[in-house]
Parts: structure tokens; sequence; C-alpha cells
């Protein structure tokens, strides 16, 4: 994670350094909270009700009451002193109910990414929750680095490919079939695979690993990657770079946006 530019904590507005958390907060001493975090484009967030909705969701799922008047409050004070027009939002809530809004430098992504495999078992009490407890996430990046990828997959102990740890997957087959894992195979629901789910046709499921390093070509969605090829996964070359379904998500990502934000 970026260093933050500025930072709000229940409401008050920080510089770097200024902030400070009240302990006991399970928060941060057991990643007991939830997250989201979006995109500013020209100073205006891409999606928040959706991210909101999530976070909501998020915190039903642990029980946790989410202060969403109190964080689009903190959001619009935010913004009003925004600097950066495109950067990152990150909304997060503790457990002990604590507040945090930051704006972020916008991370530098290649144009084309190489990804290795990591078997990984989904908390099944945790899936489609976007809990603070991301270490497997970042662990996983650390691990497929040492493969020398630039980034990690989660694939099911029993073969079933789920996503990379904050993006979504995306593949063509060769009959030229778009596929992405089901929300059932255990993955987020991700705004930008939505994006792309309601405006393309793509066929959603369990699929093996094996179907992916068959495929012509694929990519990852997220807020920050918006939709990105990928180049390799495990050493396997796709042979497109980008493909021809991988350039339809991009543009109608980018109709998303400009409906979004006109
Ligand atoms: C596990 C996981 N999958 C997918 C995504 C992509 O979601 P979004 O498109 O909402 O950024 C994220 C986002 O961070 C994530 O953490």
């Amino acid at each position: 994670m970026a260093e933050p530019l500025k930072f709000s904590v229940d409401g008050q507005i920080l510089g770097p350094g200024e902030a400070f958390l009240p302990l006991p907060d399970d928060g941060l001493l057991r990643g007991d909270g939830v997250f989201e975090v979006l995109r500013l484009y020209g100073g205006r967030p891409f999606a928040l009700d959706l991210h909101l909705d999530r976070m909501a969701r998020s915190a039903e799922s642990i029980e946790l009451p989410l202060k969403r008047s109190a964080l689009e409050h903190d959001v619009d004070s935010l913004l009003l002193s925004l600097e950066h027009p495109d950067s990152l939002l990150r909304l997060v809530q503790t457990r002990a109910g604590r507040r945090i809004v930051t704006i972020e430098p916008l991370p530098v992504h290649s144009p084309a990414i190489t990804l290795a495999t990591v078997t990984y078992a989904p908390t099944v009490v945790l899936n489609g929750v976007k809990s603070l407890s991301y270490a497997a996430n970042m662990q996983v990046t650390r691990m497929a680095k040492a493969a020398g990828a630039e980034e990690a997959l989660f694939v099911r102990p029993d073969g079933v490919v789920l996503e990379a740890p904050t993006s979504s997957i995306f593949w063509a087959t060769l009959d030229g079939t778009l596929r992405t894992p089901s929300l059932e195979a255990g993955v987020l629901d991700s705004i930008t695979r939505r994006k792309i789910v309601e405006r393309i046709e793509v066929e959603e499921g369990e699929f093996r690993l094996d179907d992916l390093l068959a495929s012509t070509e694929a990519f990852l969605a997220s807020t920050t990657r918006e939709v990105q090829p990928i180049s390799s996964i495990d050493g396997t070359n796709l042979p497109s770079v980008p493909g021809e379904l991988t350039l339809r998500a991009q543009k109608a990502f980018s109709v998303a946006l400009a409906e979004d934000l006109p």
C-alpha cells in the first residue's frame, strides 16, 4: 500500500504521521473490520454507492454495525480538500467503530502482468467479505514474486481458479467464450467484474486451472487495474496480449465509467 496523502479518522482530517488509533481495537489487533478501495477520476469517486453497499454487506456478515452516513460525510469532507484528483480512496471501519478514510496515490501497473498460482482454500465464513484480514492476500503476492511472477492467482485445492489477491480474473476459451469464476466459487463480488459482466457476454462457473492455461487470452479486473492483460501464468505464455475479448472488456469498462461519471 502506498503512503497515504491525506487521512481522516472519525471525521477529523489529519496529515501523514498525525493520525493515532486508540487501543484496544480488534480492527488492528485481529484484523476484525471491513474496508473498501475505490478510485477517484478527476476528483469524483467511481461507483461509491456500490462500494458502500458491498461494505455494508461485509459489515453485516461479521455483525459490525456500519456507520454508513458518517462515512459518506467523511468522504465528502476529505474530497473538499483534495489535491490529487486521480487517486485512490480507502474506507475502513474497525471493530471498535473507528472510521478511517484515506486518499492514496494510484499504484502504477504494467501494461500486462505475469501470474504465479498459489493453492488457497477460501475461509467459508469470510466468503465475499472484504474484511481487514488481508494478510493472506498480501503474503501470496510475496510468494508469487519469489517465484518470479508479478502477482499471485488463488487456485482452490480442487484445482478451481478463484481470483488474484486484489482482482478478479477473466479468460477466453478456444471457441471464444469469455469465462470468469462465479461468486459461489468463493470470490469477491468485484465492482469492476460486475461492470464487465453487465455489459458483455460472460460465462460464470467453477473452472479448473487447465482450462485457464489453455486460454487464448486472459485479464485481471479491479478498481486499480481496470482491465489488465495477463501475459503468462506459471511460465505459460498466453497467445494474445491483449486479445480481442480483453479489448472488448476494456471498452465495456470505459463505457461504464462514462455512464457513471459523465
Ligand atoms: C479479493 C479481491 N478480489 C477482487 C477484487 C476486485 O474488486 P473491485 O473490482 O471491486 O476493485 C478485490 C479488490 O480489492 C479483491 O480484494
